[in-house]
């Protein structure tokens, strides 16, 4: 056959062949077959050579004019059958799921509610009080002297209001004052909790945040005792902690309890045996505690020769941090989504 017989019968093999392409990849294989290096067209370029030297021309015109034929099409079918032809769209079934952080509880109000579930249960009540405090709920009432430090200006944020006077009013140092409010309104039997944010002028750092959470709680009624107390902070941290926790109480000083002391617990780390954490005592120091003073009943109207009491004040990032492995305080308000995401 001639040379140039077979130009024309490969145009018309393009030709049907072209009419059949449904997909990228059928257009993929048909540019292959024609223009790609051994492709057809490619292949009778190649053998140019072998013609003689008068038909040459015309040959070379005619194998070009296929060419050009065809590198149209195939561009014609490429635009028809568009950039994202479903065929050529891959999906990977076995890929995992891309999930975005929606939101979720923030670990202090989960270990909040799970304080508050606890108390309740032993049949405490909930308690709120205002964080814009004055002097007198938040010192004086609690039976604090003048001198005492945490009056000072480098401890406390005092707050100026229009007509009030000044250093009387105070964002809450402690959750304390609460316990004020409670018993000028109510007499006893009282046995609340009052959970709340408080605020010190503290410098911020792994442990320090100038604003953090306290739990506040109060049993007044005839006959408390201390030993209530301790039983009460023991099934308390065995509800948080787990069964094998055991409690401390060490002597201490706080000017609304006489006496006064600091509640430790078995350290959460090592269980008891000494480490890094618990600076090889054993235990953790959670919060304080203690017979209310008399002079704070008295003050609310309470009579402590009818009526004793116990109070206790805990700090609830500590049981977050110990609870959830947090060695920085600062990360529980700073809002990252990286952090808060691990609680969703
Ligand atoms: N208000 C104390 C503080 O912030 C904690 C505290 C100690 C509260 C002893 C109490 C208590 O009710 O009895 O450091």
């Amino acid at each position: 056959m001639k040379l140039i017989e077979e130009i024309g019968e490969l145009r018309e093999r393009f030709q049907v062949e072209s009419a059949g392409v449904g997909d990228r990849e059928a257009l993929e294989r048909l540019r292959i077959a024609y223009l790609g290096r051994k492709g057809a067209i490619s292949m009778l370029f190649s053998r140019m050579r072998d013609i003689d030297a008068g038909q040459r021309g015309a040959f070379g015109k005619a194998l070009n004019e296929l060419k050009i034929h065809a590198v149209k099409r195939l561009d014609e079918l490429k635009a028809e059958l568009g950039e994202d032809a479903p065929a050529q769209e891959v999906i990977d079934l076995t890929l995992p799921g891309r999930r975005d952080f929606i939101g979720g509880r923030h670990p202090l109000t989960t270990i909040m509610d799970e304080i508050i579930d606890i108390f309740r249960g032993m049949g405490f009540t909930v308690e709120t009080g205002p964080e814009v405090e004055t002097v007198y709920y938040n010192f004086d009432a609690l039976n604090t002297p003048q001198w005492h430090p945490a009056r000072d200006m480098t401890d406390t944020f005092y707050l100026d209001v229009p007509g009030g006077k000044p250093l009387e009013w105070l964002l809450r140092t402690e959750t304390s004052p609460v316990q004020i409010r409670v018993m000028e309104r109510q007499k006893p039997p009282i046995r609340i909790i009052a959970p709340g944010r408080v605020y010190r002028n503290d410098k911020p750092d792994a442990s320090h945040s100038p604003i953090f959470m306290q739990v506040e709680g109060l049993y007044v009624d005839r006959g408390v005792t201390m030993a209530d107390l301790k039983g009460t902070v023991l099934a308390f941290y065995r509800a948080v902690f787990g069964p094998d926790t055991d409690t401390r109480f060490r002597p201490h000083f706080f000017p609304f309890t006489e006496p006064s002391a600091e509640v430790d617990v078995t350290c959460v780390f090592c269980k008891g045996e000494g480490c890094r954490v618990c600076k090889q005592t054993g235990w953790l120091e959670m919060g304080g505690s203690g017979m209310v003073d008399p002079n704070v009943l008295e003050g609310v109207g309470i009579d402590p020769e009818v009526y004793s009491g116990w109070a206790f004040g805990l700090g609830v990032e500590r049981i977050a941090m110990l609870k959830y492995g947090v060695d920085d305080i600062r990360l529980f308000y700073e809002n990252d989504l990286r952090f808060l995401g691990q609680f969703g």
